[in-house]
């Protein structure tokens, strides 16, 4: 079995970790190559094809974090992001979690919500009309997709909802698409434009919005972890660990920050996935408020045997097929470094990696506090921007932390000095 844990891969240079992560995924020479050159990965005439007004591409760094195992298969996890510490803390998390056997995780079938918002009708007397006519519905909805018609995925099922407004009462007719491997916005779209004209019929109200629902609550995802008691650092850490989720479980203002450090986690692997990661910040951020208060999207607790376990359950609705991953050679190469099969698997590392990214952080807060850590790395940037090379950083890194004088001017004092 490939393991993902690679002892020093941080002290290594870019070439050995290309070759690792090379091997580990079995990416061609052209793949290694594009890493390498393509400055990011779109061409300008790409961007220009993507988005209106294109001027130019902007790229970020992209990462590779080690040591995850999730349930029981290795992988190495390309994270994008432009924070410092977050890969580091990711992977330190996994190698824990992996002393007690890595991550464990499940995914639902990845179920689209569209809404049809319907208005000017009577409610009461419109939803038998719809719901006797629901297979109708459901056949035009599906003729709009050959692939998943084939695959027996598509349209399963009408539901309605009223809701009532200060404008008056309105019908929410929705549609549940079984996406498959795609994201799916894009289809649950068209199905949505497609069938009203027929609820319209059904009705005789007026369709207003047509349109997926990013609250994608039938694409949840749930994984947990047991991070060793020893692994942690002994029973005072992880009792103060735990008495930093309280924190957040009982005060919002902490909970957005507890659950921003999950995402910076989730986050990365969308960015280097190509997901839509606004639609993923927006049903996680809905989810973490959905008992009425807004609270964290992890728990963690101790077992019996003083290990902490973790725990995290969140909608996530990513994709492996279609969308940005036909045009983003980088999207389509960090897929393949993950080796997953399935939007399902894709959604599991990336809620592992979320639950590792939540531990990493209240760790680090619970004990030492974050800055140590990130001082060093911000001292790298520094270092690096005041023109030093990369055989020369460590040693003014070093200096700047031990003085504790992290600044441009004093690493521009210190490289004159070597
Ligand atoms: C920083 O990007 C994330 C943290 O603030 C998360 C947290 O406070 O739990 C460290």
């Amino acid at each position: 079995m490939v393991d993902s844990s690679i002892p020093k891969f941080f002290e290594k240079n870019r070439k050995e970790k290309l070759e690792i992560v090379k091997n580990f995924s079995n990416l061609t020479e052209t793949e290694i190559e594009i890493i390498k050159n393509s400055g990011g990965g779109i061409s300008f005439e790409q961007a220009d094809t993507m988005v209106e007004n294109a001027i130019g591409v902007f790229s970020l760094p992209l990462g590779i974090a080690t040591n995850f195992q999730v349930n029981q298969k290795d992988y190495l996890v390309p994270m994008v992001i432009e924070e410092s510490s977050v890969i580091a803390a990711a992977s330190k998390a996994a190698k824990i979690a992996k002393i007690q056997g890595g991550f464990s995780a499940k995914a639902d079938e990845s179920f689209c919500i569209g809404q049809i918002q319907v208005v000017d009708t009577d409610t009461k007397s419109s939803i038998p009309k719809i719901m006797q006519s629901s297979q109708e519905i459901l056949d035009i909805a599906n003729s709009k997709s050959q692939t998943l018609s084939k695959m027996g995925k598509g349209a399963k099922e009408i539901t309605c909802k009223e809701i009532k407004t200060e404008v008056g009462p309105m019908l929410i007719v929705e549609l549940l698409i079984d996406v498959g491997d795609a994201m799916g916005a894009n289809v649950t779209n068209t199905m949505c434009e497609a069938i009203a004209p027929l609820i319209e019929k059904l009705t005789g109200g007026r369709v207003v919005l047509r349109i997926l629902s990013n609250y994608s609550t039938r694409r949840m995802v749930r994984a947990t972890a047991i991070f060793d008691k020893q692994g942690v650092g002994g029973e005072q850490v992880i009792d103060n660990i735990i008495l930093a989720y309280q924190f957040a479980v009982n005060d919002e203002y902490r909970a957005v920050t507890h659950n921003k450090g999950t995402m910076n986690g989730i986050i990365a692997v969308a960015n280097a996935t190509g997901q839509d990661s606004r639609a993923i910040e927006a049903a996680a951020n809905a989810f973490a408020a959905h008992s009425g208060r807004y609270g964290s999207l992890t728990k963690w607790s101790k077992d019996k045997n003083g290990n902490l376990i973790g725990n995290i359950e969140l909608p996530l609705s990513v994709g492996i097929v279609g969308g940005i991953i036909n045009v983003h050679p980088m999207a389509k190469i960090c897929t393949k470094i993950l080796g997953v099969t399935s939007a399902q698997e894709l959604a599991c590392i990336m809620a592992s990696v979320g639950l590792a990214q939540n531990f990493s952080a209240i760790m680090a807060l619970a004990t030492e506090g974050i800055q140590k850590g990130h001082m060093k790395l911000h001292a790298k940037n520094i270092a690096s921007a005041a023109g030093a090379k990369p055989e020369q950083i460590d040693k003014i890194v070093q200096k700047m932390v031990q003085e504790n004088n992290i600044s441009l001017n004093r690493a521009k004092e210190l490289l004159d000095q070597t």
